[in-house]
């Protein structure tokens, strides 16, 4: 019987992880189960700083970025000696099981610490990479999209001001979904990813395709995980190679994760916190909670481990017929 459970937020933090700590709260409390949160993702958990989490405690928070348990990457927690720290804490609130909502270093994290204690745990993918497996929506991912969709609009307006030709950089870390959907969302004529070989030549050939079609101006996407080099690299060796266009590079860094979470992040939040506390009360433990093809499903953590989640082709394939 789970009595009580604890909570962190961990990795990167992500739009919506502050209306998935509302959900999980809620839904545990009205289940009659107490939870406790730790600041600070695994850190926390660690050096015992917690609080306990009523109805209130997650008032105002649904449209808030950011995660108000705060979150870190913690290097502590890669030794067993912590990790048995974190484990002490827990026993000594009486916590039976540790939801952690992240992305898949901290699901990963938690399916070595639910070995190494026998612990049971559940995961909630949240990141705006999109790169869990077990779910087709990560929380954070439709915001962080929305977020880059309006920034490559605003230099759209100048490129095409200027006759420019834009690299602009964008997260996901080693997953191209961020560049990707932003790619067809915005018309980038080019996107760059981490998981499709790259060359100069393919895109020196495509923009002189544009050029014959009169494009005036154009943008290229580059996931800064691609395995070519940063946007600014790229952006010098075509520049050497390729003197029609001025060119320019923007990183948008940071403010990709920030920002109010959108509609579709509150839900996915919401369904996804409510989802934890199904599984907990039908004993599905050491599960990560996913939507899939809009259904909640449960994926054992072993498998997310494995696996890692996948772009889709479709998308690709659709940019480089309709963007030209
Ligand atoms: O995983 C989320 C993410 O924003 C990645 O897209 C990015 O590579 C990384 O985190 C940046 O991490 P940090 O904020 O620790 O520099």
């Amino acid at each position: 019987m789970i009595k009580k459970i604890g909570i962190i937020t961990s990795g990167g933090d992500s739009p919506g992880m502050n209306a998935a700590i509302r959900s999980l709260v809620r839904s545990a409390l009205y289940s009659n189960i107490e939870c406790v949160g730790f600041y600070r993702g695994y850190q926390g958990l660690i050096e015992n700083d917690y609080k306990f989490l009523g109805l209130r405690d997650v008032s105002q928070r649904l449209g808030l970025g950011g995660t108000f348990l705060k979150s870190a990457r913690s290097i502590d927690f890669l030794e067993k000696v912590y990790r048995a720290k974190a484990y002490e804490n827990l026993k000594s609130h009486s916590i039976d099981l540790l939801v952690v909502i992240g992305g898949n270093g901290s699901i990963k994290g938690a399916s070595v610490f639910s070995e190494d204690f026998d612990f049971p745990i559940i995961g909630i993918p949240a990141s705006i990479d999109n790169d869990v497996f077990g779910t087709d929506h990560s929380i954070g991912f439709d915001t962080s999209l929305n977020t880059i969709t309006h920034a490559i609009d605003k230099i759209r307006d100048t490129a095409r001001s200027h006759n420019r030709l834009f690299f602009i950089e964008v997260m996901g870390r080693d997953c191209g979904n961020l560049a990707i959907h932003s790619g067809l969302a915005t018309g980038a004529c080019y996107v760059i990813t981490p998981e499709v070989d790259f060359s100069i030549e393919n895109l020196i050939s495509r923009l002189d395709e544009g050029k014959k079609l009169y494009k005036t101006s154009s943008i290229v996407v580059v996931a800064e995980g691609n395995k070519y080099g940063s946007a600014s690299k790229i952006a010098k060796d075509v520049g050497k190679r390729y003197q029609e266009y001025e060119i320019k590079v923007t990183i948008l860094g940071h403010l990709q994760r920030g920002g109010s979470p959108s509609a579709f992040d509150r839900i996915v939040a919401s369904r996804l916190g409510m989802g934890a506390v199904q599984a907990i009360k039908s004993k599905k433990f050491n599960v990560i909670v996913g939507i899939i093809k809009n259904d909640i499903h449960y994926s054992p953590i072993h498998s997310v481990v494995q696996e890692s989640g996948s772009i889709q082709n479709e998308i690709i394939k659709i940019n480089s017929v309709i963007s030209r």
